[in-house]
């Protein structure tokens, strides 16, 4: 399982299930289920702007993946009423790229830049004057002859998400006029997208039932319609198609997702660390060959969200089991096992940057 593209519950997805989860898609912020304080912020933003007919101030989503990111960036266009350009910061590799997307943008239209932080260093810089003065220098020619053209473009809003927040350059992230922080959905909250996508898909799903997918969907709407996927099969080919909270439970079971949400791959770290290593502190790579994973594996796919859950803590020392993975996994804590909340504590301290110097959003 190092595939990540084969877990049942990563927060990524693959191009067959975008096309799947389109049709699941919200289309107004009326319809986008939690996130109330973006989405108020949002209303407010967009109400005002089509008060004034203008155009929306410049958006930037920033979150983990599955949220609502790119959801939300249609509708800002749909609530708009205007058309949405949708690209990627990995897709503009020359400042000429996003040049010609620029210019061909219609008055008021959104642009999507999805991944914004993977744009290339030019290509960052035409953008800044684009989204502050709506005008980009086009060079043309090569050498001591080249000479820069300047362009007026429409006015336009640009919609920005990315997964990693602190890593955009200060000045990109100044430019814009409103950034919208997505968390974590609460478990009612998954009920609710649960009980939605299950009416779009025609599938009759009991209120435990929804409960019990929305327990082990780690807090990501993407996941939990995943999930419901999934167990609608399982319905289908060995119950009557109906989903309640044994169907839901049973599903999950086989497909390896337990009640925590946690699959295969995490509580085998988890195992490893208890079992192995008596709870830590253990070395990454000790800790992943005793997994037989890569390390990248277990500090990018398994640790993210080990460590929000308070099952495991990322220690100067090393890997730590908290007495909630003790727990969790039916075992005894020995004597002076982390707590959780000590664990939670100790990995945020770690994840701010003082130790690994990466990017506090993981
Ligand atoms: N608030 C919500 N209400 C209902 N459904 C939602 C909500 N947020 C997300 N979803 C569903 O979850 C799926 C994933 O959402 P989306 O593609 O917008 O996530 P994302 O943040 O853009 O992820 P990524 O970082 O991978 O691009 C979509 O199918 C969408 O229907
Ligand atoms: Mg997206």
């Amino acid at each position: 399982m190092t595939q990540d593209g084969e877990r049942l519950v990563t927060a990524e997805a693959d191009g067959e299930e975008q096309a799947v989860e389109a049709a699941l898609r919200p289309k107004n912020l009326d319809e986008f289920i939690g996130q109330e304080r973006v989405r108020e912020q949002l209303s407010l933003v967009l109400t005002a702007a089509l008060g004034r007919g203008a155009t929306a101030d410049h958006v930037l989503l920033s979150g983990p993946p599955g949220l609502g990111k790119t959801t939300l960036s249609m509708i800002i266009a749909a609530e708009m009423g205007v058309p949405i350009r949708i690209t990627s910061g990995p897709a503009i590799q020359h400042a000429g790229d996003l040049a010609a997307i620029l210019s061909s943008l219609s008055e008021g239209e959104v642009l999507f830049l999805d991944e914004i932080h993977r744009m290339s260093r030019p290509a960052e810089e035409m953008l800044y004057m684009a989204m502050e003065d709506f005008r980009v220098d086009i060079i043309v020619g090569k050498g001591p002859g080249a000479t820069a053209i300047p362009l007026d473009l429409p006015p336009f809003t640009l919609v920005g998400a990315t997964t990693r927040a602190g890593l955009l350059p200060p000045p990109l992230r100044d430019r814009f006029g409103f950034t919208g922080h997505m968390d974590f959905y609460a478990p009612a909250e998954l009920e609710r997208v649960l009980n939605r996508s299950a009416r779009l898909l025609d599938v009759e799903l009991s209120a435990e039932g929804g409960a019990e997918i929305a327990g082990r969907s780690r807090g990501t709407p993407r996941i939990a319609n995943r999930l419901l996927r999934r167990v609608r099969d399982y319905a289908q080919v060995r119950a009557n198609g109906k989903v309640d909270r044994d169907i839901a439970a049973r599903a999950l079971d086989v497909y390896e997702v337990d009640a925590l949400g946690l699959d295969r791959l995490d509580r085998a770290v988890l195992q490893a660390l208890t079992a192995l290593f008596g709870g830590g502190p253990v070395g990454l790579s000790t800790l992943a060959v005793a997994v037989g994973e890569e390390t990248e594996t277990v500090e990018e796919v398994a640790e993210p969200f080990l460590v929000r859950s308070g099952f495991l803590a990322r220690t100067p020392r090393g890997r730590v089991a908290t007495a909630k993975a003790w727990a969790h996994l039916g075992l005894n804590p020995p004597q002076g096992a982390l707590p959780d909340r000590q664990g939670a504590q100790q990995s945020v301290l770690f994840d701010n940057g003082a130790v690994t110097g990466k990017d506090a959003t993981e």
